[in-house]
């Protein structure tokens, strides 16, 4: 049993004195097909149960038994690590922040994928980020995962091990809080691709990340995703059915079109919230090498510039 699950069922049992017992969440192969909406056994889903365990067991007990580990984060990617609170590029992230907030007035956006059509445009840069400006707001918790179990980066760029993490996850050998590391950014945490595997494809459609997701959700108030590309392998639209909505990270002056508008097609409207195009050099200006833009409509319409 994991510990969380183990955490829920102590909540459980000390509301029960007064309610009568209750039954002990199922883990995930056992849910088959109820995985897509893991139920509690005769009682609510999993997500409606969420915040009475939140509540039972605070969230930062909880958050505090996630592994603490000593980053050193690679500080000419990883931004605001960097002293100076206006590090080269840190504003441009600042106004990714706001352009998301602004969409999360419209529509449920919590869990967010990064994604692109091919290896190299920044998806990794743009997730961690992203994640590090989300988190210097106040009391902001954001967890960031290595979904890409593929071509593992985050954990290099912030400077930490790879394992264990998601792959382990999905191999069933842990719990959702081992894998989760805590480093010296407040309130980032961040969730490893864990060691290579043989079968990524099949762990990635297994369903048990959905269910640490829907597990994540009532405890973070954003989840960044950081996926493989989306053109050569399915893993991205896949993990795009688990997530709130989708930034797909275009690279300036790299990006052939026709492939950016076919990793496009590989989503939803509703699925794709906007593009970041990431590595924009105009001009003379320093602040022009980390640019980007986010065109969202809010309404889940495509981005503008794939149109
Ligand atoms: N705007 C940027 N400015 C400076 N360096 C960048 C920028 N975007 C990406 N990089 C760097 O380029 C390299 C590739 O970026 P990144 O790893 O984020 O790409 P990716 O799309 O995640 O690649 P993969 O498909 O292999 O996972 C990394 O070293 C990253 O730090
Ligand atoms: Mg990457």
């Amino acid at each position: 049993m994991s510990r969380i699950h183990e955490a829920l069922k102590r909540a459980e049992q000390e509301r029960a004195s007064a309610q009568g017992p209750v039954s002990e969440p199922l883990a995930p192969e056992q849910l088959g097909e109820q995985e897509a909406m893991p139920q509690l056994t005769g009682g609510p889903s999993i997500t409606a149960g969420m915040p009475s365990f939140a509540n039972s067991y605070t969230i930062d007990s909880l958050l505090a038994r996630c592994e603490k580990r000593a980053w050193t984060p690679d500080l000419k990617t990883m931004l605001f690590f960097n002293a100076d609170e206006q590090a080269y590029g840190t504003e441009e992230f600042r106004t990714l922040r706001s352009r998301i907030y602004q969409m999360r007035e419209k529509q449920n956006l919590k869990k967010l994928l990064i994604t692109s059509s091919l290896p190299k445009e920044g998806k990794s840069f743009v997730a961690a980020n992203l994640a590090q400006a989300l988190v210097r707001q106040h009391g902001r918790r954001v967890l960031l995962i290595d979904a890409d179990l593929r071509g593992a980066r985050l954990h290099q760029a912030l400077g930490t091990s790879v394992t264990p993490g998601v792959s382990e996850y999905l191999s069933g050998e842990t719990d959702e809080l081992s894998i989760i590391q805590r480093g010296p950014m407040e309130n980032l945490f961040f969730a490893p691709a864990g060691r290579l595997v043989s079968n990524p494809g099949e762990l990635v459609a297994n369903g048990r990340l959905k269910f640490l997701l829907n597990r994540m959700e009532p405890i973070f108030d954003w989840i960044i995703v950081d996926s493989p590309p989306a053109i050569p392998i399915s893993d991205a639209s896949l993990l795009a059915n688990y997530c709130d909505g989708v930034l797909m990270v275009v690279r300036s002056s790299a990006t052939p079109f026709d492939i950016a508008r076919k990793a496009r097609q590989e989503f939803r409207d509703t699925q794709l919230i906007g593009v970041v195009l990431n590595g924009i050099v105009a001009g003379s200006s320093p602040y022009t090498q980390y640019y980007y833009e986010a065109y969202g409509t809010g309404n889940g319409k495509p981005a503008a510039a794939l149109r």
